[in-house]
């Protein structure tokens, strides 16, 4: 499996740009695509579900040219859009079986299936109520396994974990573990710490454009020995942020206590050097630059 994305360009309007000659190639396994809002990861994620059309740019998936031939990734996608809508008069199990219905999955194995992902996303003990009773976790849950009834190989999450509580998350990320050995898995958030630990890679958007790409530790290395924690004076912030990139502040009764990312080969005085993160890199690639 690969989709392999060349230039693509999306132009809404003559103010509004979804993405900018934004390229990419996307293998096997669970790629985070993280980026503050706006950044275009919808737009991304709706032109590779063949739901918006890019104005300049190509998709290949394992070679083949997704615009002229759109039903080969159809047929074995798997989508969960940011603003996914139900059926609040369906249970879960009359929900899933008309998406099934929709994809053209059927046979004697469906109603086994259906029990399986109503079990992976925890819905069992639910799913002969309307899903209009359903709170928005549970909503969220059925979106996730709708996406996996046809055994999908090429699977979008767009911002998939919004209203999943912590054990939600857990047991996202094992079902998504189990899909991600044979196929594609796409997981949007503006949330680093939902990305961290499901994706295998990690892709870095900001203004439509791909910032970065890479395995997480490798991302996290780009500014190795270059985060510090110090405590200085209220009145010496402003002078701080124009010499380092300040990545958070604690304001405390005397002192402002801050983490900040220094290029300066010479420390301030009383810094120490702390252990970089994913946070840390997210925010020094998309907050102002110095
Ligand atoms: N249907 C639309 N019409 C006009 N502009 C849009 C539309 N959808 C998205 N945009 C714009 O495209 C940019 C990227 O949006 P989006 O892909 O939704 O970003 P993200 O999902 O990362 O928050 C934003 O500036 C947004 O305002
Ligand atoms: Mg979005």
């Amino acid at each position: 499996m690969t989709l392999e994305i060349k230039n693509l360009t999306k132009q809404y309007n003559q103010q509004k740009t979804g993405l900018s000659d934004f390229s990419i190639t996307i293998d096997k396994g669970v790629l985070g695509l993280l980026g503050p809002n706006g950044a275009g990861k919808s737009t991304l994620m709706k032109i590779i579900a063949t739901i918006s059309k890019p104005t300049r740019g190509t998709l290949f998936l394992n070679g083949e040219d997704i615009a002229k031939n759109p039903d080969s990734i159809r047929k074995i996608l798997g989508y969960l859009p940011q603003d996914f809508g139900v059926y609040p008069n369906l249970n879960a199990y009359e929900f899933l079986e008309y998406i099934a219905a929709m994809k053209g999955v059927g046979g004697p194995g469906l109603r086994k299936r259906i029990d399986m992902l109503l079990d992976g996303v925890n819905l069992t003990a639910d799913a002969r109520r309307p899903i209009g009773s359903y709170s928005g976790g549970m909503k969220q849950r059925i979106g996730i396994a709708q996406t996996l009834l046809n055994d999908p190989k090429v699977l979008i999450f767009d911002e998939p974990t919004v209203g999943l509580d912590p054990e939600e998350r857990v047991r996202f990320r094992d079902l998504i573990s189990e899909m991600a050995s044979e196929a594609i898995v796409i997981l949007s958030s503006h949330i680093v710490s939902d990305i961290e630990t499901i994706a295998d890679e990690v892709a870095i958007m900001k203004s439509g454009k791909l910032i970065d790409k890479a395995i997480p530790s490798a991302i996290i290395g780009r500014i190795e020995n270059r985060v510090f924690e110090t405590t200085i004076a209220h009145t010496d912030l402003e002078a701080f942020k124009a010499r380092h990139q300040v990545i958070n502040t604690s304001r405390q009764a005397e002192k402002t206590q801050l983490r900040y990312i220094s290029n300066a080969t010479e420390m301030e005085a009383g810094a120490r050097n702390v252990t970089a993160g994913l946070e840390d890199v997210y925010l020094f690639l998309t907050q102002n630059q110095h």
